[in-house]
């Protein structure tokens, strides 16, 4: 049985170079830190989420009705599946695992259907039509495959919930398949987080955009004050004119990175899918013992089996700067062309960025 509360957080340990958990590294920026100190010296009052709820808003284009401000996507999910009584619900695989555990805990049964590999393309005939809950994500963890808006938009029609997890959006230059801002998709529940561009895991962030009546529907499932004051505070800076300016250079810096992790690869490794987000899908032979010998060199990545649609040979692995992407290369190459085990000293940090 899969694990579906398995995530990368899992595989870190002290000393290893962590390629499992894709938060950018780096973050939070120092601004957003002063930004989260000040925001404790409010703490003794109840959070009040109207400016952040009009902040975000208004980065979508939306009125604060269309506005679910929510402790992570994870929350999102959960909300989803205590409010909502689907008859079908149907998760597009390999993908996340936290909706269809969520959905599964409330007592809905779940559908899979697994895309097939190596594109995982997204054939919207392939939802059956009497589905009323579609989760998919896109961009999509752990393929990092970027489905079309038309394809994904494809799916929306009326008495159905199309769950679109976008937590890794932003980390795509311009956001070209993104739905956040459609207004006219009947169902539609696009799912935002702050977690991995803002480096904010910790903090627990996150909004849902939605119709108004839907955003009330979940909104009723949450305990009031669900979001607590730095977290708003976080949503409210987040969202100006600067902090979007940093995060599209980070999303464009971060396909630079992605193109020289790529290239460094050695033979014997499969990029599965066409990675446009900030972690790439390998597949290599004997995966566990790879794994197990990446450890043992330093390195930190995910495994593929705990996802369905994939099995051990299955590794996901961070994008993080070129320096850092050659060293793991070259550890991994030593790790394929060998079945020795020898332990190299993992590269310093410093050494490699
Ligand atoms: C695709 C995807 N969606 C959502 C989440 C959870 O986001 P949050 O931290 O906002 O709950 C993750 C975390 O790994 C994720 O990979």
């Amino acid at each position: 049985m899969t694990d579906l509360h398995h995530h990368g957080d899992a595989e870190l340990a002290p000393g290893l170079v962590d390629l499992a958990v894709n938060v950018r590294a780096g973050t939070p920026p120092e601004w957003l830190r002063a930004v989260l100190h000040r925001s404790l010296d409010d703490a003794a009052a109840y959070p009040d989420a109207g400016p952040a709820r009009a902040a975000v808003a208004a980065a979508h284009d939306r009125p604060p009705e269309e506005v679910l401000l929510a402790a992570g996507a994870a929350e999102v999910f959960v909300l989803v599946a205590r409010a909502l009584r689907p008859r079908r619900a149907v998760v597009v695989h390999p993908s996340f695992t936290e909706p269809e555990a969520a959905l599964r805990a409330a007592g809905h049964p779940v559908e899979r259907l697994v895309l097939d590999a190596p594109g995982y393309r997204l054939l919207p005939a392939a939802v059956p039509a009497a589905a009323d809950l579609v989760v998919l994500g896109n961009p999509t963890n752990p393929t990092s495959v970027l489905h079309p808006a038309e394809a994904v938009a494809a799916l929306a029609r009326p008495g159905r919930v199309l769950l679109v997890d976008e937590a890794f959006a932003d980390t795509v230059p311009g956001e070209p398949e993104s739905l956040a801002g459609r207004r006219d998709l009947p169902g539609l529940l696009v799912v935002r987080s702050l977690t991995k561009t803002w480096g904010l895991a910790g903090l627990r962030v996150g909004y849902a955009l939605g119709a108004p009546d839907l955003v009330a529907a979940l909104a009723a499932a949450q305990p009031h004050w669900p979001v607590s004051t730095p977290a708003l505070a976080a949503l409210t800076a987040c969202t100006t004119p600067a902090a979007r300016a940093e995060s599209a250079a980070a999303a464009a810096e971060l396909t630079g990175h992605r193109a020289a992790l790529l290239a460094a690869l050695p033979d014997g490794v499969e990029v599965v899918g066409e990675p446009r987000s900030s972690f790439v899908l390998l597949r290599v032979p004997h995966g566990p013992r790879v794994r197990a010998e990446l450890r043992a060199h330093g390195w930190a990545v995910r495994r593929g089996d705990t996802f369905p649609g994939l099995d051990g040979d299955h590794l996901r692995v961070a994008v993080r700067d070129a320096g850092t992407s050659r060293a793991f290369a070259t550890d991994l190459a030593a790790i394929l062309g060998s079945s020795s085990t020898t332990r190299t000293a993992p590269p310093a940090l410093e050494e490699i960025r």
